[in-house]
């Protein structure tokens, strides 16, 4: 596996704080891997570290990849928003940070082609956001999950709420948000918050070798099905309906413009 290095060049001289880390750019076949690599503190996700994944999102080698395979590396996927940066937030540097790079989470989420997370260690709060903006989620053993955020007096607000809600129903979301439990891998498995479960340190072999698989699919339909599963999720059932048939019809399209005779122009 080649490394790339984003264009936008996070990695500050001298690391310090919040603006250490940087996201990592692999490139395996038609797979692209982005490994957070923020170590030292657990992956934390500062707003460095998320404009670090949003310029990976933007590299060559992500937009031409058939699959993208999120990864923190071998014993921490992420432990959640950097707490040092949220502390000092008031309400109008909240929403700047949306308008910044709070986005990415929405930007990993509505990528055309599909994604994988491969999860070990800890992923807890904004590190479990970022993990449900992807479609799969592979976990090994030593996975943790959970959401902290209400005992520290804030909340998931990167999708959180909404992807869980939309993935395990209201019921479900109040026991993890308000009950706080930490989640082993083969709970989060029985929740239906993953797609598989290795023995540790396997998660990105096997993440790997699904977005292999997924890298295979026609493009097209993929990103179509991606789409209209989205939208199943966010609209009326009469408009997700429409969505999935005209998904189905532009696939069953083909090129039908009559070239004019001439310069067409007659
Ligand atoms: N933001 C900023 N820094 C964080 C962090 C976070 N969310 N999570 C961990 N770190 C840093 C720690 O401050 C520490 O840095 P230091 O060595 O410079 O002091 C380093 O990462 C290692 O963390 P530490 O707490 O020593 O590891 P641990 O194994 O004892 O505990 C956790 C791991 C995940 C249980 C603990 O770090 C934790 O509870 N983190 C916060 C989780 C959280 O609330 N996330 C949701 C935020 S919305």
């Amino acid at each position: 596996m080649s490394e790339v290095r984003p264009s936008g060049g996070h990695a500050p001289a001298e690391p310090a704080a919040a603006s250490d880390g940087n996201v990592r750019v692999f490139v395996s076949g038609s797979v692209a891997v982005l490994r957070l690599d923020r170590r030292r503190k657990l992956n934390a996700l500062s707003t460095h570290m998320e404009s670090a994944l949003a310029d990976a999102l933007e590299t060559e080698e992500v937009r031409s990849s058939r699959c993208v395979v999120l990864t923190g590396g071998s014993d921490v996927f992420s432990a959640g928003a950097d707490l040092s940066e949220i502390a000092a937030l008031d309400p109008a540097a909240v929403f700047e940070y949306y308008a910044r790079s709070g986005g990415v989470y929405e930007k990993l989420a509505s990528l055309r082609q599909p994604s994988v997370s491969a999860i070990s260690g800890y992923c807890l709060g904004g590190g479990l956001e970022l993990a449900l903006a992807t479609d799969l989620r592979v976990a090994d053993e030593s996975a943790t999950f959970g959401f902290p955020e209400v005992g520290i007096g804030i909340v998931p607000s990167s999708g959180g709420i909404y992807r869980l809600v939309t993935m395990l129903g209201t019921a479900k979301a109040r026991e993890l948000i308000l009950g706080r439990p930490r989640l082993s891998a083969a709970d989060a498995l029985r929740l239906g918050l993953l797609t598989e479960v290795t023995p540790v340190g396997e998660s990105l072999d096997r993440a790997l070798a699904l977005a292999g698989e997924l890298a295979h699919l026609p493009p097209l339909a993929t990103s179509l099905a991606k789409r209209a599963i989205d939208a199943a999720a966010e609209s009326s059932k009469a408009v997700a309906l429409f969505v999935e048939q005209l998904a189905y019809a532009s696939l069953q399209q083909r090129p039908q413009l009559a070239v004019p005779e001439g310069d067409g122009r007659t």
